[in-house]
């Protein structure tokens, strides 16, 4: 296991009636920016428990964030926040509301000239942020309790992450009653995004590091089983509760600590959404399979451990269970209605030149966690997947 240093100083507020818990989170002298999508959080009654929680303090709303959270749609909130003198921020909605409100966070008090320098930069360039609470809507990403945002710009066709310590929420709600409301297509790519975040993260090669492979396999049979459950039946609190849980747990740091990560999945399927606009966690179903494949000899042994330990595979060669792993997690995200080829999304493998040359260009010639996945191989991979 490698030296780490794990803190993770998100506050949850889990389970039923918790959105009361804002009341309790927020000054009363706090002025507050509410930040929302595009009216779900009407639809289901999240907003009027919120507006409740809130009380008589001083609230502006910003409406309108997108999936994929765009920097054009954030940049007049982080104006009206400067206007205001805002003091908090609230993001109530999914992973692109959470992640908008990180980047406004982290904008307004930004130093430079240009806040897209956070995305450019990753991060490196943040030194202070607007304190963040969240209400999350959809289980998937984990930003209700980790560092990470994710912004867009199609104004440039770029999709770019950054990550820093000041915009970890101080607090999150996470009332999985308030997740009856997604549409199955929703649900499934919670499912789907939050069972890569693991493989991400467990399934690169040996490090002796037990309890975070051990606490990993749990979360990938929980998003198996409870997931599935979930996805079939809505409305099953205890289901759901699991489901909301695990994607918390999948990215919330800890199975991450001391061990080797990958992340050439998500790099990836990022510039898929960036070039063609299909979900988040669509793009992962298309690349993981057929990256898994091409990185079968390095991951071997993991993907013994994961046949085994996961799917219940315990015969034939260490070739033919690896072999079975990445089977059966193909046929997972098709059973969730999670199409895993290019050509499902009416894309050619034309695309697969352009992404391991806008990927160079950004100069991500070596990803992978031994960083042997050069240009010439992330073509390969993904003219595989058509
Ligand atoms: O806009 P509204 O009306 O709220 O509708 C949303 C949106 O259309 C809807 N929705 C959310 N909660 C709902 C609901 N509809 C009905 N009932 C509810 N309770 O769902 C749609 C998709 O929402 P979105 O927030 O885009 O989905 P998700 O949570 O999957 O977030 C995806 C974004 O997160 C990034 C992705 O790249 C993508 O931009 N990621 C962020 C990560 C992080 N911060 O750590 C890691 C991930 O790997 C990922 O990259
Ligand atoms: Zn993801």
């Amino acid at each position: 296991m490698d030296n780490f240093t794990f803190h993770n100083p998100t506050r949850i507020h889990f389970g039923k009636g918790q959105i009361a818990r804002i009341a309790d989170e927020l000054p009363a002298d706090a002025k507050v920016l509410l930040l929302a999508g595009g009216g779900s959080i009407k639809a289901n009654g999240v907003y009027d428990q919120v507006k409740s929680a809130l009380g008589d303090r001083t609230v502006f709303e910003h409406w309108g964030v997108e999936a994929n959270p765009d920097f054009d749609t954030l940049m007049p909130a982080v104006e009206l926040c400067k206007k205001e003198g805002v003091t908090w921020v609230l993001a109530v909605g999914g992973g692109s509301v959470l992640d908008g409100a990180k980047f406004i966070c982290a904008a307004v008090p930004y130093a430079g000239d240009d806040p897209w320098q956070i995305l450019v930069d990753a991060g490196a360039s943040v030194k202070s942020a607007l304190p963040l609470g969240t209400v999350l809507t959809l289980p998937a990403t984990g930003s209700e309790a980790n560092m990470a945002s994710v912004i867009s710009r199609r104004a440039i066709q770029e999709k770019l992450h950054f990550l820093s310590p000041h915009v970890f929420p101080v607090f999150s709600v996470l009332d999985p009653e308030t997740t009856y409301s997604l549409p199955p297509r929703q649900v499934a790519n919670g499912i789907g995004d939050a069972f890569c975040h693991v493989l991400e993260q467990y399934l690169t090669f040996p490090a002796q590091a037990a309890v975070q492979d051990q606490f990993a396999e749990s979360v990938l049979r929980v998003l198996i089983t409870e997931g599935k459950k979930s996805f079939d039946n809505p409305t099953d609190y205890d289901a759901r509760a699991n489901l909301v849980w695990a994607a918390t747990c999948a990215l919330n740091g800890f199975i991450g600590s001391g061990v080797p990560q990958d992340w050439s999945t998500h790099t990836i399927g990022h510039e898929l959404t960036a070039l063609h606009g299909i979900d988040h966690a669509r793009t992962l179903a298309i690349v993981l399979p057929a990256l898994l494949e091409a990185q079968k000899p390095t991951k071997l042994a993991k993907l013994v451990q994961f046949a085994e330990r996961v799917w219940g595979v315990t015969t034939g060669t260490d070739e033919e269970r690896a072999t079975a792993a990445i089977a059966h997690t193909r046929a997972f995200y098709e059973s969730i209605g999670i199409a895993t080829h290019l050509a499902d999304y009416d894309v050619t493998a034309e695309v697969a030149p352009l992404v391991a040359k806008r990927l160079a260009d950004r100069g991500l010639t070596a990803i992978g966690e031994h960083g042997d996945l050069t240009p010439e191989r992330i073509e390969a991979l993904l003219r595989a997947a058509a």
